[in-house]
Protein backbone atom coordinates (compact mmCIF):
# COMPACT_ATOMS: atom_id res chain seq x y z
CA UNK A 1 0.00 0.00 0.00
CA UNK A 2 2.64 2.11 -1.03
CA UNK A 3 0.00 5.10 -1.40
CA UNK A 4 -1.90 4.92 1.83
CA UNK A 5 1.71 4.52 3.52
CA UNK A 6 2.42 7.78 1.50
CA UNK A 7 -1.39 9.79 2.82
CA UNK A 8 -0.74 8.29 6.49
CA UNK A 9 2.76 9.37 6.84
CA UNK A 10 2.43 11.18 10.59
CA UNK A 11 -1.32 11.11 10.96
CA UNK A 12 -3.26 9.14 13.56
CA UNK A 13 -6.96 8.17 13.86
CA UNK A 14 -8.65 11.80 14.10
CA UNK A 15 -6.85 12.70 10.69
CA UNK A 16 -9.25 10.78 8.81
CA UNK A 17 -12.50 10.12 7.93
CA UNK A 18 -13.80 6.96 5.57
CA UNK A 19 -16.46 7.52 3.00
CA UNK A 20 -19.81 6.02 2.95
CA UNK A 21 -20.31 3.18 0.52
CA UNK A 22 -23.26 1.40 -0.83
CA UNK A 23 -24.80 -0.44 2.30
CA UNK A 24 -25.82 -4.02 1.28
CA UNK A 25 -27.16 -5.24 5.73
CA UNK A 26 -30.04 -5.57 6.60
CA UNK A 27 -29.38 -5.47 10.17
CA UNK A 28 -26.92 -4.00 12.04
CA UNK A 29 -26.28 -6.98 14.82
CA UNK A 30 -23.32 -7.83 16.13
CA UNK A 31 -24.81 -11.75 16.23
CA UNK A 32 -25.36 -11.39 12.86
CA UNK A 33 -22.63 -9.75 11.59
CA UNK A 34 -19.59 -12.14 11.87
CA UNK A 35 -16.56 -10.06 13.13
CA UNK A 36 -13.93 -13.21 13.62
CA UNK A 37 -10.32 -12.18 13.46
CA UNK A 38 -7.02 -13.65 14.42
CA UNK A 39 -5.21 -12.62 17.55
CA UNK A 40 -2.21 -14.38 16.43
CA UNK A 41 -1.49 -17.33 13.78
CA UNK A 42 -3.09 -20.01 15.89
CA UNK A 43 -6.03 -18.37 17.60
CA UNK A 44 -9.06 -16.53 16.30
CA UNK A 45 -11.61 -14.32 18.32
CA UNK A 46 -15.40 -13.85 17.24
CA UNK A 47 -14.38 -10.39 18.63
CA UNK A 48 -11.26 -8.03 17.69
CA UNK A 49 -11.04 -6.96 21.51
CA UNK A 50 -8.10 -7.36 23.94
CA UNK A 51 -7.47 -5.64 27.26
CA UNK A 52 -4.44 -4.07 27.59
CA UNK A 53 -1.78 -6.15 30.27
CA UNK A 54 -1.76 -2.78 32.73
CA UNK A 55 -2.35 -3.79 36.50
CA UNK A 56 -5.48 -1.17 36.55
CA UNK A 57 -6.92 -2.41 33.52
CA UNK A 58 -6.61 -6.49 33.05
CA UNK A 59 -6.45 -8.84 36.23
CA UNK A 60 -9.19 -12.18 36.14
CA UNK A 61 -12.57 -10.41 36.46
CA UNK A 62 -11.69 -8.09 33.32
CA UNK A 63 -10.32 -11.34 31.81
CA UNK A 64 -13.33 -12.99 32.31
CA UNK A 65 -15.39 -10.45 31.01
CA UNK A 66 -13.65 -9.55 27.75
CA UNK A 67 -13.27 -13.49 26.88
CA UNK A 68 -16.91 -14.32 27.36
CA UNK A 69 -17.89 -11.05 25.58
CA UNK A 70 -15.61 -12.55 22.42
CA UNK A 71 -12.53 -11.36 23.17
CA UNK A 72 -9.72 -12.16 25.35
CA UNK A 73 -7.72 -10.19 27.79
CA UNK A 74 -3.82 -10.40 28.47
CA UNK A 75 -3.14 -10.36 32.61
CA UNK A 76 -0.65 -7.57 33.42
CA UNK A 77 3.18 -8.62 34.90
CA UNK A 78 2.74 -5.83 36.51
CA UNK A 79 3.85 -7.68 39.85
CA UNK A 80 7.06 -7.80 42.03
CA UNK A 81 9.91 -9.07 39.90
CA UNK A 82 10.23 -12.63 41.63
CA UNK A 83 6.58 -12.87 42.31
CA UNK A 84 4.72 -14.89 39.97
CA UNK A 85 2.51 -16.40 42.04
CA UNK A 86 0.17 -13.67 42.19
CA UNK A 87 -0.08 -13.38 38.07
CA UNK A 88 -0.08 -17.19 38.36
CA UNK A 89 -3.40 -17.18 40.42
CA UNK A 90 -4.97 -14.62 37.71
CA UNK A 91 -4.77 -16.89 35.00
CA UNK A 92 -6.02 -20.01 36.89
CA UNK A 93 -8.61 -17.76 37.88
CA UNK A 94 -9.64 -17.70 34.54
CA UNK A 95 -9.17 -21.05 33.73
CA UNK A 96 -11.72 -22.15 35.91
CA UNK A 97 -14.47 -19.67 35.68
CA UNK A 98 -16.25 -21.73 32.97
CA UNK A 99 -16.16 -24.95 31.31
CA UNK A 100 -17.13 -27.30 29.21
CA UNK A 101 -15.75 -30.71 31.07
CA UNK A 102 -13.86 -29.67 33.67
CA UNK A 103 -10.63 -31.60 33.76
CA UNK A 104 -9.16 -31.73 36.92
CA UNK A 105 -12.42 -31.53 39.33
CA UNK A 106 -11.61 -30.16 43.15
CA UNK A 107 -11.44 -33.70 44.85
CA UNK A 108 -11.33 -34.75 48.69
CA UNK A 109 -10.94 -37.60 50.25
CA UNK A 110 -14.15 -39.61 51.63
CA UNK A 111 -11.76 -39.69 55.03
CA UNK A 112 -11.75 -36.05 55.49
CA UNK A 113 -13.22 -33.85 58.10
CA UNK A 114 -15.81 -31.95 57.26
CA UNK A 115 -14.67 -28.73 58.20
CA UNK A 116 -11.53 -30.06 55.96
CA UNK A 117 -14.38 -30.02 53.10
CA UNK A 118 -15.72 -26.57 54.03
CA UNK A 119 -12.08 -24.98 54.25
CA UNK A 120 -11.53 -26.71 50.24
CA UNK A 121 -14.88 -24.60 49.89
CA UNK A 122 -14.09 -21.73 50.55
CA UNK A 123 -10.60 -21.51 49.14
CA UNK A 124 -11.51 -22.35 45.93
CA UNK A 125 -14.90 -20.84 45.66
CA UNK A 126 -16.08 -24.22 44.28
CA UNK A 127 -19.48 -25.51 45.62
CA UNK A 128 -18.69 -29.66 44.74
CA UNK A 129 -15.97 -31.39 45.62
CA UNK A 130 -16.03 -34.78 43.64
CA UNK A 131 -15.22 -37.34 46.29
CA UNK A 132 -12.46 -39.99 45.81
CA UNK A 133 -10.58 -42.56 47.26
CA UNK A 134 -6.54 -43.70 47.18
CA UNK A 135 -6.73 -44.49 43.56
CA UNK A 136 -8.48 -41.88 42.74
CA UNK A 137 -11.61 -43.95 41.95
CA UNK A 138 -15.17 -41.77 42.56
CA UNK A 139 -16.72 -42.65 45.82
CA UNK A 140 -19.34 -39.82 45.88
CA UNK A 141 -19.97 -36.13 45.28
CA UNK A 142 -20.19 -33.24 47.86
CA UNK A 143 -21.61 -30.05 47.98
CA UNK A 144 -22.33 -27.11 50.07
CA UNK A 145 -25.98 -28.26 50.32
CA UNK A 146 -24.82 -30.95 52.06
CA UNK A 147 -22.66 -29.16 54.88
CA UNK A 148 -25.87 -27.04 55.61
CA UNK A 149 -27.24 -27.13 59.12
CA UNK A 150 -23.95 -29.25 59.66
CA UNK A 151 -21.22 -28.89 62.39
CA UNK A 152 -17.80 -29.91 61.90
CA UNK A 153 -18.39 -33.20 63.19
CA UNK A 154 -17.95 -36.11 61.13
CA UNK A 155 -16.57 -36.93 57.58
CA UNK A 156 -17.21 -36.18 54.16
CA UNK A 157 -18.63 -40.07 53.50
CA UNK A 158 -21.40 -39.30 55.89
CA UNK A 159 -22.88 -36.21 54.37
CA UNK A 160 -21.48 -37.14 50.55
CA UNK A 161 -24.07 -38.88 48.39
CA UNK A 162 -22.16 -42.38 47.83
CA UNK A 163 -21.60 -43.17 44.34
CA UNK A 164 -24.16 -45.92 44.28
CA UNK A 165 -26.85 -43.25 43.78
CA UNK A 166 -24.96 -40.79 41.50
CA UNK A 167 -25.49 -41.01 38.06
CA UNK A 168 -22.10 -41.31 36.48
CA UNK A 169 -20.78 -41.63 32.83
CA UNK A 170 -18.03 -43.48 31.34
CA UNK A 171 -15.72 -41.69 29.00
CA UNK A 172 -15.33 -38.26 27.55
CA UNK A 173 -18.59 -36.77 26.12
CA UNK A 174 -19.50 -33.74 24.23
CA UNK A 175 -21.98 -31.35 25.58
CA UNK A 176 -24.98 -32.01 23.57
CA UNK A 177 -24.49 -35.32 25.20
CA UNK A 178 -23.99 -34.24 28.25
CA UNK A 179 -27.02 -32.00 28.20
CA UNK A 180 -29.00 -34.82 27.38
CA UNK A 181 -28.09 -37.50 30.52
CA UNK A 182 -28.88 -34.61 32.64
CA UNK A 183 -32.33 -33.64 31.39
CA UNK A 184 -32.76 -37.42 31.97
CA UNK A 185 -31.99 -38.02 35.07
CA UNK A 186 -32.73 -34.47 36.41
CA UNK A 187 -28.98 -34.07 37.33
CA UNK A 188 -26.64 -30.97 37.78
CA UNK A 189 -23.71 -32.18 38.12
CA UNK A 190 -21.74 -35.66 36.18
CA UNK A 191 -18.87 -36.83 36.99
CA UNK A 192 -16.83 -38.63 34.14
CA UNK A 193 -14.72 -41.76 35.06
CA UNK A 194 -12.73 -44.05 33.24
CA UNK A 195 -12.95 -48.28 32.86
CA UNK A 196 -11.62 -48.59 36.37
CA UNK A 197 -14.49 -45.88 37.69
CA UNK A 198 -11.36 -43.35 38.14
CA UNK A 199 -12.63 -39.76 37.80
CA UNK A 200 -11.50 -37.94 34.39
CA UNK A 201 -13.72 -35.14 34.46
CA UNK A 202 -16.83 -33.48 35.62
CA UNK A 203 -19.98 -31.62 33.96
CA UNK A 204 -22.07 -29.02 35.46
CA UNK A 205 -25.30 -27.97 34.49
CA UNK A 206 -24.31 -24.31 34.70
CA UNK A 207 -21.49 -24.41 32.90
CA UNK A 208 -23.91 -25.71 29.80
CA UNK A 209 -26.12 -23.14 30.31
CA UNK A 210 -23.58 -20.45 30.31
CA UNK A 211 -21.97 -22.09 26.96
CA UNK A 212 -25.55 -21.71 25.40
CA UNK A 213 -25.74 -18.06 26.92
CA UNK A 214 -22.65 -17.06 25.54
CA UNK A 215 -22.35 -18.22 22.27
CA UNK A 216 -19.29 -15.80 21.19
CA UNK A 217 -17.43 -16.55 24.11
CA UNK A 218 -13.36 -17.13 23.53
CA UNK A 219 -12.97 -20.67 24.37
CA UNK A 220 -9.75 -23.15 24.06
CA UNK A 221 -10.91 -26.96 23.10
CA UNK A 222 -11.75 -28.08 27.03
CA UNK A 223 -14.72 -25.46 26.60
CA UNK A 224 -12.77 -23.45 28.84
CA UNK A 225 -12.31 -19.81 28.76
CA UNK A 226 -9.31 -18.10 26.94
CA UNK A 227 -6.44 -15.87 28.40
CA UNK A 228 -3.46 -14.41 27.74
CA UNK A 229 -0.47 -13.45 30.28
CA UNK A 230 2.57 -10.53 29.23
CA UNK A 231 6.15 -11.35 30.45
CA UNK A 232 8.86 -9.24 30.57
CA UNK A 233 12.20 -9.85 28.62
CA UNK A 234 15.10 -9.72 31.41
CA UNK A 235 14.96 -11.06 35.06
CA UNK A 236 12.28 -14.02 35.96
CA UNK A 237 10.60 -14.34 32.50
CA UNK A 238 11.26 -17.82 31.86
CA UNK A 239 10.02 -18.81 34.96
CA UNK A 240 7.69 -16.85 34.89
CA UNK A 241 5.92 -18.07 31.42
CA UNK A 242 6.70 -21.61 32.59
CA UNK A 243 4.18 -21.17 35.32
CA UNK A 244 1.49 -19.55 33.61
CA UNK A 245 1.70 -21.61 31.21
CA UNK A 246 1.09 -24.43 33.43
CA UNK A 247 -1.41 -22.32 34.80
CA UNK A 248 -3.04 -23.02 31.41
CA UNK A 249 -2.18 -19.56 29.92
CA UNK A 250 -3.02 -19.95 26.12
CA UNK A 251 -1.00 -17.18 25.00
CA UNK A 252 2.35 -15.74 25.88
CA UNK A 253 2.71 -11.70 25.22
CA UNK A 254 6.72 -10.62 25.89
CA UNK A 255 5.76 -7.19 26.40
CA UNK A 256 8.49 -4.30 26.62
CA UNK A 257 7.73 -0.62 25.89
CA UNK A 258 10.78 -0.90 22.64
CA UNK A 259 10.34 -4.35 21.14
CA UNK A 260 12.92 -3.58 18.70
CA UNK A 261 15.83 -4.21 20.62
CA UNK A 262 18.66 -6.38 21.64
CA UNK A 263 16.96 -7.49 24.49
CA UNK A 264 14.02 -8.93 23.04
CA UNK A 265 15.68 -10.55 20.46
CA UNK A 266 17.43 -12.79 23.00
CA UNK A 267 14.05 -13.20 24.77
CA UNK A 268 12.42 -14.46 21.89
CA UNK A 269 15.23 -17.01 20.95
CA UNK A 270 15.05 -18.35 25.01
CA UNK A 271 11.97 -18.70 25.09
CA UNK A 272 11.70 -20.76 21.90
CA UNK A 273 14.52 -22.73 22.96
CA UNK A 274 12.51 -23.82 26.42
CA UNK A 275 8.96 -23.34 25.01
CA UNK A 276 9.21 -24.58 21.52
CA UNK A 277 6.16 -23.88 19.41
CA UNK A 278 4.08 -22.24 22.26
CA UNK A 279 1.90 -19.32 20.87
CA UNK A 280 3.94 -16.19 21.17
CA UNK A 281 3.03 -12.39 20.49
CA UNK A 282 5.86 -9.69 21.24
CA UNK A 283 5.83 -6.00 21.22
CA UNK A 284 6.19 -3.09 21.15
CA UNK A 285 6.68 -1.88 18.02
CA UNK A 286 6.04 0.81 15.23
CA UNK A 287 7.80 0.49 12.42
CA UNK A 288 8.77 -2.53 9.70
CA UNK A 289 12.00 -2.85 10.98
CA UNK A 290 10.98 -4.00 14.19
CA UNK A 291 8.15 -6.06 12.47
CA UNK A 292 10.06 -7.89 10.57
CA UNK A 293 12.83 -8.20 13.74
CA UNK A 294 9.96 -9.80 15.09
CA UNK A 295 8.32 -11.89 12.54
CA UNK A 296 12.16 -13.47 11.47
CA UNK A 297 12.76 -14.54 15.24
CA UNK A 298 9.37 -16.64 14.63
CA UNK A 299 6.44 -14.75 16.74
CA UNK A 300 3.06 -15.17 15.77
CA UNK A 301 1.94 -11.96 16.60
CA UNK A 302 3.39 -8.65 16.83
CA UNK A 303 1.78 -5.44 19.21
CA UNK A 304 1.97 -2.24 17.49
CA UNK A 305 2.16 1.20 19.19
CA UNK A 306 4.81 3.15 20.47
CA UNK A 307 3.46 6.49 22.37
CA UNK A 308 0.00 6.41 21.40
CA UNK A 309 -1.81 4.92 25.21
CA UNK A 310 -3.52 7.23 27.30
CA UNK A 311 -1.48 6.63 30.42
CA UNK A 312 1.44 7.01 27.81
CA UNK A 313 3.95 9.97 28.25
CA UNK A 314 6.83 8.10 26.04
CA UNK A 315 6.53 11.06 22.85
CA UNK A 316 6.76 13.77 25.59
CA UNK A 317 9.29 12.43 27.53
CA UNK A 318 11.82 10.95 24.87
CA UNK A 319 10.30 12.65 21.46
CA UNK A 320 10.50 9.34 19.72
CA UNK A 321 7.47 7.36 18.31
CA UNK A 322 4.97 7.23 15.07
CA UNK A 323 1.30 8.21 14.78
CA UNK A 324 -0.30 5.19 15.75
CA UNK A 325 -2.40 4.95 12.12
CA UNK A 326 0.89 5.65 10.00
CA UNK A 327 2.32 2.62 12.68
CA UNK A 328 -0.19 0.36 12.06
CA UNK A 329 -0.07 1.02 7.96
CA UNK A 330 3.73 0.59 7.92
CA UNK A 331 3.77 -2.58 10.28
CA UNK A 332 1.30 -4.65 7.64
CA UNK A 333 3.20 -3.73 4.54
CA UNK A 334 5.71 -5.32 6.53
CA UNK A 335 4.35 -8.38 8.04
CA UNK A 336 2.24 -8.95 5.00
CA UNK A 337 -1.29 -11.29 5.92
CA UNK A 338 1.09 -14.14 7.63
CA UNK A 339 1.45 -13.12 11.27
CA UNK A 340 -1.45 -10.81 12.81
CA UNK A 341 -0.64 -7.56 14.42
CA UNK A 342 -2.55 -6.25 17.62
CA UNK A 343 -3.37 -2.39 17.04
CA UNK A 344 -2.42 -1.47 20.33
CA UNK A 345 -3.14 2.16 22.14
CA UNK A 346 -5.34 5.41 21.42
CA UNK A 347 -8.09 4.09 21.06
CA UNK A 348 -10.76 6.52 22.35
CA UNK A 349 -13.36 6.96 20.70
CA UNK A 350 -15.51 3.71 19.10
CA UNK A 351 -15.00 5.21 15.73
CA UNK A 352 -11.49 4.66 16.17
CA UNK A 353 -12.07 0.58 16.21
CA UNK A 354 -12.59 0.49 12.97
CA UNK A 355 -10.00 3.17 11.53
CA UNK A 356 -7.46 0.30 13.78
CA UNK A 357 -8.42 -2.53 11.86
CA UNK A 358 -8.50 -1.55 8.60
CA UNK A 359 -5.67 0.61 8.52
CA UNK A 360 -3.72 -2.82 10.06
CA UNK A 361 -4.80 -4.41 13.37
CA UNK A 362 -6.11 -7.46 13.22
CA UNK A 363 -7.13 -6.41 16.77
CA UNK A 364 -7.09 -3.82 18.91
CA UNK A 365 -5.46 -3.42 22.26
CA UNK A 366 -8.05 -1.32 24.82
CA UNK A 367 -7.06 0.32 28.03
CA UNK A 368 -8.16 3.83 28.92
CA UNK A 369 -11.89 3.47 27.29
CA UNK A 370 -12.43 0.61 29.56
CA UNK A 371 -10.51 2.51 32.73
CA UNK A 372 -12.79 2.89 35.96
CA UNK A 373 -15.23 0.09 35.41
CA UNK A 374 -16.23 -2.21 37.24
CA UNK A 375 -14.34 -5.56 36.29
CA UNK A 376 -10.81 -3.20 36.64
CA UNK A 377 -8.82 -4.23 39.54
CA UNK A 378 -8.14 -1.54 42.49
CA UNK A 379 -10.38 -0.06 44.71
CA UNK A 380 -12.91 2.71 44.57
CA UNK A 381 -12.12 5.98 46.04
CA UNK A 382 -14.31 8.82 46.85
CA UNK A 383 -13.19 12.44 46.22
CA UNK A 384 -15.13 15.40 46.74
CA UNK A 385 -15.85 17.24 43.57
CA UNK A 386 -17.64 21.02 42.82
CA UNK A 387 -20.49 21.11 40.21
CA UNK A 388 -20.20 24.44 38.68
CA UNK A 389 -23.68 25.45 38.62
CA UNK A 390 -24.34 25.49 42.09
CA UNK A 391 -20.79 25.41 43.83
CA UNK A 392 -21.95 22.35 45.85
CA UNK A 393 -19.50 19.55 46.31
CA UNK A 394 -20.42 15.68 45.88
CA UNK A 395 -18.78 13.10 46.40
CA UNK A 396 -17.89 10.77 43.81
CA UNK A 397 -16.39 7.47 43.31
CA UNK A 398 -13.08 7.26 41.52
CA UNK A 399 -10.90 4.43 40.20
CA UNK A 400 -7.01 4.76 39.14
CA UNK A 401 -5.87 4.53 36.00
CA UNK A 402 -2.07 4.38 35.21
CA UNK A 403 0.88 3.63 32.34
CA UNK A 404 2.44 0.84 33.10
CA UNK A 405 6.04 2.90 32.91
CA UNK A 406 4.22 5.47 35.16
CA UNK A 407 6.09 6.47 38.63
CA UNK A 408 3.92 5.12 40.67
CA UNK A 409 3.09 1.51 38.58
CA UNK A 410 7.47 1.37 38.85
CA UNK A 411 7.83 1.75 42.75
CA UNK A 412 4.88 -0.95 43.27
CA UNK A 413 6.61 -3.30 40.97
CA UNK A 414 10.34 -2.96 42.56
CA UNK A 415 11.39 -5.13 45.13
CA UNK A 416 11.99 -4.09 48.61
CA UNK A 417 15.06 -4.07 48.37
CA UNK A 418 15.29 -1.86 45.80
CA UNK A 419 12.74 0.51 46.62
CA UNK A 420 15.31 1.24 49.54
CA UNK A 421 18.27 1.94 47.06
CA UNK A 422 16.71 3.20 44.09
CA UNK A 423 16.00 7.17 43.53
CA UNK A 424 12.31 7.17 43.49
CA UNK A 425 12.26 10.75 42.18
CA UNK A 426 14.21 9.70 39.05
CA UNK A 427 13.22 6.49 37.63
CA UNK A 428 12.52 7.46 34.18
CA UNK A 429 9.17 7.42 33.95
CA UNK A 430 7.10 7.28 30.97
CA UNK A 431 3.88 7.20 32.09
CA UNK A 432 1.29 8.96 34.21
CA UNK A 433 -1.72 7.96 36.83
CA UNK A 434 -4.89 9.48 36.67
CA UNK A 435 -7.89 9.17 38.55
CA UNK A 436 -10.98 8.67 36.66
CA UNK A 437 -14.75 8.28 37.59
CA UNK A 438 -15.89 4.81 38.43
CA UNK A 439 -18.37 3.16 35.85
CA UNK A 440 -20.51 0.01 35.81
CA UNK A 441 -19.68 -2.93 33.84
CA UNK A 442 -17.73 -3.37 30.92
CA UNK A 443 -20.03 -5.61 28.96
CA UNK A 444 -22.12 -2.74 28.15
CA UNK A 445 -19.07 -0.65 26.82
CA UNK A 446 -17.82 -3.91 24.61
CA UNK A 447 -21.36 -4.41 23.24
CA UNK A 448 -21.73 -0.59 21.88
CA UNK A 449 -18.34 -0.63 20.62
CA UNK A 450 -19.10 -3.75 18.68
CA UNK A 451 -22.82 -2.50 17.52
CA UNK A 452 -21.03 1.21 16.36
CA UNK A 453 -17.92 -1.71 14.56
CA UNK A 454 -21.36 -2.86 13.02
CA UNK A 455 -22.61 0.28 11.92
CA UNK A 456 -19.00 1.39 10.30
CA UNK A 457 -19.26 -2.26 8.31
CA UNK A 458 -22.44 -0.88 7.32
CA UNK A 459 -21.29 1.98 5.88
CA UNK A 460 -18.32 0.71 4.11
CA UNK A 461 -20.84 -1.49 1.67
CA UNK A 462 -19.00 -5.02 3.40
CA UNK A 463 -21.57 -7.94 5.43
CA UNK A 464 -18.59 -8.94 7.41
CA UNK A 465 -15.42 -7.29 9.03
CA UNK A 466 -13.23 -9.68 6.48
CA UNK A 467 -15.02 -8.69 3.84
CA UNK A 468 -14.50 -4.69 4.53
CA UNK A 469 -11.08 -5.60 5.44
CA UNK A 470 -10.48 -7.05 1.86
CA UNK A 471 -12.29 -4.24 0.17
CA UNK A 472 -10.30 -1.67 1.71
CA UNK A 473 -7.11 -3.36 1.68
CA UNK A 474 -8.22 -3.36 -2.53
CA UNK A 475 -8.61 0.30 -3.06
CA UNK A 476 -7.97 2.51 0.54
CA UNK A 477 -8.27 5.88 -1.53
CA UNK A 478 -12.16 4.24 -2.17
CA UNK A 479 -12.61 5.09 1.93
CA UNK A 480 -9.97 7.67 2.99
CA UNK A 481 -10.18 11.13 3.59
CA UNK A 482 -7.74 13.46 4.74
CA UNK A 483 -9.21 16.12 6.89
CA UNK A 484 -8.77 19.30 6.84
CA UNK A 485 -8.57 21.49 10.63
CA UNK A 486 -12.04 22.34 10.51
CA UNK A 487 -13.17 18.76 8.58
CA UNK A 488 -11.46 17.32 11.93
CA UNK A 489 -13.45 19.64 13.96
CA UNK A 490 -16.46 19.33 12.80
CA UNK A 491 -16.40 15.62 13.33
CA UNK A 492 -14.83 15.37 16.25
CA UNK A 493 -14.87 18.28 18.91
CA UNK A 494 -18.06 17.56 20.80
P1 LIG B 1 -4.93 3.11 25.62
O1 LIG B 1 -4.84 4.30 24.72
O2 LIG B 1 -5.99 2.17 25.20
O3 LIG B 1 -3.53 2.34 25.41
O4 LIG B 1 -4.97 3.47 27.05
C1 LIG B 1 -3.17 1.19 26.13
C2 LIG B 1 -1.72 0.88 25.85
O5 LIG B 1 -0.85 1.92 26.37
C3 LIG B 1 0.46 1.38 26.51
N1 LIG B 1 0.99 1.79 27.80
C4 LIG B 1 2.02 2.61 27.97
N2 LIG B 1 2.84 3.20 27.09
N3 LIG B 1 4.02 4.22 28.87
C5 LIG B 1 3.87 3.97 27.55
O6 LIG B 1 4.66 4.46 26.75
C6 LIG B 1 3.23 3.67 29.82
O7 LIG B 1 3.39 3.91 31.03
C7 LIG B 1 2.19 2.81 29.35
N4 LIG B 1 1.27 2.07 29.98
C8 LIG B 1 0.55 1.46 29.00
C9 LIG B 1 0.32 -0.13 26.42
O8 LIG B 1 0.81 -0.53 25.16
C10 LIG B 1 -1.18 -0.34 26.56
O9 LIG B 1 -1.63 -1.54 25.98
Amino acid sequence: MPDLLHIVRGCSFDDFLFTPQYSVIERRDPTAIDLSCRLSEHLTLKRPIVSANMDTITRAEMAIAIAEEGGIGIIDRGFRSGDIDPQVREVERVKRRQHGIIADPYTISPAAELSEAREVMRRTGVGTLVVVDHARRVSGLLTARDLRFVGNEGTVADRMTPRDRLIVREGVIDSVAAEVVMRTHKIKKLPLIDQEGRLIGLVTAKDLLKQERLPFATRDEQGRLRVGAAIGAKGDYLERASELLRAGADVIVIDIAHGHSAVMGRAIDAFRKQFGAIELIAGNVATPAGTEFLIDRGVNGVKVGIGPGGGCTTRLNTNFGVAQVEALVSCRTAAGRKVPLIADGGIKRDGALVQALLFGGDTVMLGSVLAGTFETPGDTVQKPVVIPESHKTVKVPFKVFRGMASLQAIVDRLDVEDSESADVEALGAEGMEISVPARGSVRPIVRDMLKHLCSAISYGGAGSLEELREMFAKDPQRYVVRLSESGRRESFDR
